[in-house]
Order: structure tokens, then sequence, then C-alpha cells
């Protein structure tokens, strides 16, 4: 394990690449906000489909609200170049509500703070019809947002952090909370034993844990059933297949997948040329150049498995990712109402055991090049938190 990565760092890093470019790429999306290309079938369908995360109902589809400062002052950004302003960061969240979603994912790491601000405002007089999913434990100062160096899941931190998201979300419960990344300083039993007392005081409902080790979900599920885990998952990362998703299943626990478009990889508007600027996958092994030429084979595959089931691209990587368990949920991310809903479409993609079977071997006979996220990121994923006493 490399040493203790410092996320303001990281985060920093890919701000200050942002902002550098910001002025360029803000007109330099593929599509203006709010719009997108023409889908193809299915589209546009309300989410009716429900799923359950343990015990926790949400629909099958949520959305990811994951925006730090923009500009102009004020504005959102995503992480990969796309800027909106607060306005349509707002109707985009309340038409996925209107659309039937009810799960709404962000963090007060997104921000840090401005991305529950913005759900909080868009879930004005509609709160009540949504799981609202937040996350803790990157070492934020309470006061100002700063995100100063390490991770922090001291209990008394984590309770000051559920007052700050609370408020910001204009709410007087979370439905579901996660730690963020393992703390590799703080026992997971104290960790639960203080969301398990949240749970008790009704400010929280249920908890789960993003990209934890294995045995640290055991030990957390041991002292409070976890409700759900949050870790990337797609057709461009399938790591949580070998050993998280088996225990996800062992012990009847939700899975929520994180950046279920490979960071907008199997949308497939992406060229094999692109080069990426005022973007995160610039920082990103697989997104490398060489690396990306090469994966490209996985667009191919998408791509004809969208003609063959007259969807998109983006509504079969959906669709593949409910097709593997009936307990997992994406919650793709987008800067545009019209991605959204027609996300929203996957939900209507069905395929027959033959049809699995194939895409499956499709998706297998793709060898992806490169890791899936820069070293000092990816050492925050599958630690083991360290022992009581
Ligand atoms: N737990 C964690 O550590 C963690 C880490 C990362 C993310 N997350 C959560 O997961 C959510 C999703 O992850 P993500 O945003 O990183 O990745 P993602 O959902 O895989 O990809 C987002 C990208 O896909 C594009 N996109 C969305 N719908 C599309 C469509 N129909 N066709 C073409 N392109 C489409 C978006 O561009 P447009 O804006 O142009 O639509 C955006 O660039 C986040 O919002 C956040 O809530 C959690």
């Amino acid at each position: 394990m490399s040493p203790e990565p410092a996320p303001r760092d990281v985060l920093s890093l890919t701000r200050r690449k942002a902002l550098s470019l910001g002025a360029a790429l803000g007109a330099a999306s593929l599509v203006p906000a709010g719009m997108a290309r023409a889908a193809t079938l299915p589209t546009s369908l309300p989410v009716t489909a429900r799923r359950k995360l343990r015990d926790l109902e949400v629909s099958s589809i949520g959305l990811g609200c994951q925006w730090v400062p923009g500009h102009p002052p004020g504005g959102l950004k995503d992480f990969y170049g796309s800027f909106i302003d607060r306005a349509t960061g707002i109707a985009l969240i309340r038409r996925a509500v209107d659309r039937g979603v009810t799960l709404i994912d962000t963090a007060e790491a997104y921000g840090p703070f401005l991305s529950e601000g913005v759900v909080g405002e868009a879930l004005q007089g509609i709160r009540d019809k949504v799981v609202l999913e937040s996350k803790f434990g990157f070492n934020i100062d309470p006061e100002t947002g700063k995100q100063l160096p390490g991770l922090n899941s001291r209990p008394e931190h984590i309770r000051i952090a559920i007052e700050g998201m609370l408020k910001r979300l204009r709410t007087d419960h979370l439905d579901l909370v996660y730690q963020h990344r393992v703390d590799p300083a703080m026992p997971i039993e104290d960790v639960v034993g203080t969301l398990s007392d949240l749970i008790t005081e009704g400010k929280i409902r249920h908890y789960g844990l993003s990209e934890p080790g294995v045995q640290t979900i055991r030990r957390a599920h041991a002292v409070h059933p976890v409700t759900a885990i949050q870790n990337e998952y797609s057709m461009l990362w399938r790591g949580p297949e070998q050993e998280i998703i088996p225990l996800c299943e062992e012990l009847g626990i939700g899975f929520v997948a994180w950046s279920p478009l490979g960071m907008g990889f199997l949308g497939g508007g992406i060229t094999p040329s692109r080069h990426f600027t005022n973007d995160l996958r610039a920082i990103i092994p697989r997104f490398a150049p060489d690396a990306l030429k090469a994966n490209m084979a996985l667009v191919d595959v998408v791509k004809r498995w969208a003609r063959a089931k007259n969807a998109t691209p983006a509504q079969i990587a959906l669709a593949w990712l409910l097709a593997q368990k009936p307990w997992i949920v994406p919650i793709p991310g987008t800067t545009k109402i019209a991605h959204m809903e027609q996300n929203l479409g996957a939900a209507a993609i069905h395929f027959t055991p033959d049809e699995r079977t194939k895409i499956n071997a499709d998706v297998d006979a793709v060898h992806i090049q490169g890791a899936r996220l820069p070293p000092a990121i990816l050492s925050m994923s599958g630690v083991e938190a360290p022992p009581k006493g």
C-alpha cells in the first residue's frame, strides 16, 4: 500500500487544471447544457422500476450529483469539463424526480459542500419523494469547507459532518450515509458504532461504505447491517466482480455503482484521438493516448449492442449493469437533462439469457489497458480499517 494520499492535492490538481482551461472548454462541450443529441429508442421513459438495497427501495437508476465550483462564479462544473449554471443543476434534479428517480447521490466532498447545497435547494418541497444519500469521511473543515489532508472518520467529526449535511440538504434526516473512504486510523467498529447511534437518534436511516476492504465490510456488518456498498463498477471497470459483489450477495447488501458510464467513455462520444484537458480523465491511466486507443474496442462492443437493441450506448452500459444482479443500482452523472432522461430508458432494456451470455462474452473479450484511477486516489480503495483495541 502506498503512503496515505493527500486528497486535497489530488482534488486541487484537478481543479487547477480545470480552472486554467475552463474558459476555453465552456463552449466546447459536445452539446449545450440541457440538451443532447436525439437518442434512439427507448428514451425519455419515466423510470418506474424499483430495486432494493437491502431493505431500502429505490428507483432502478439513480442520479449522481457531483459538482464543484464552475464559472462564472456561482456556476457548477463536473469532473469532465462540462459547465452548467446552478439553475440548470437544480432543474436537472427536479426533472429527474419528476421522471421517477428516487435515488439522489451526493457527498460533502463534492465542492466541498457545493453539491449538497444544490441538491438541498432542488429538493425543496419534494424531499419526501426521494432516498437522499451523501457521504462523509474526507478531512473537511466544517467551518470553512476547506479540504485538509487525509481522511477523518473520528466519531466527533462524523457527528459534526452529519449536522452540516442536514443543514445543507435542508432535511431532518438522511436516508443513506456512506463512509466515503475507509479511514486507516479508525477501527470500523467505532465508525459504525457512531452511525448506529445516529440511526437510533433518527438523523440517518441507513449506512453504507464506499470502496472499502472486504474484511472491513464483514466487521462493519457484524456491528450493524450494511445497506449498500458504493463502488466503481461498469463494463470498463469490473473489479467488484472478484470479491465485493459475491460478498454483497452472501450478506444481503445492496450495491450502488458509481461511474457506471465509465466516466462518460461508454456514452460513445469519445474518439480514439481525444486528448483530455480540463478534465479528471487527463490524469487517469486508462484514458492516456495509447490505452484509450486500445480500450475503444469496448466502445465498439457497446455500439454494436446499441444498434442491435435499438438503444443508445449509454443505455446499453446501464442495462448491462442492471442485468448483472437485481440489487445493483447505477447512479450516472450528467450535466444534461436530455442525457438524464435518456439514461432512464435503460431500465426498459432487457437481455434474454442468451443475449446476456453473449454480451458478457463480448465484454470479457476486451482487455482494458491502464489503471482506473491515478495511484494517489487508487490507494484509498480496498483499505482495511485497523483492528479495534
Ligand atoms: N463513491 C465514490 O467515491 C464516487 C466516485 C465518483 C463518482 N461517484 C458518484 O457517481 C456518480 C456518477 O459518476 P461519474 O459522473 O463519475 O461517471 P459516469 O456517470 O460514469 O459518467 C458521467 C459522464 O457521462 C456522460 N453522460 C451521462 N449520460 C450520458 C449519455 N446518455 N450519453 C453520453 N454521455 C453521457 C456525462 O456527460 P454529460 O454531462 O455531457 O451528460 C459525464 O461526462 C457521480 O455523480 C457521483 O455521485 C461516487
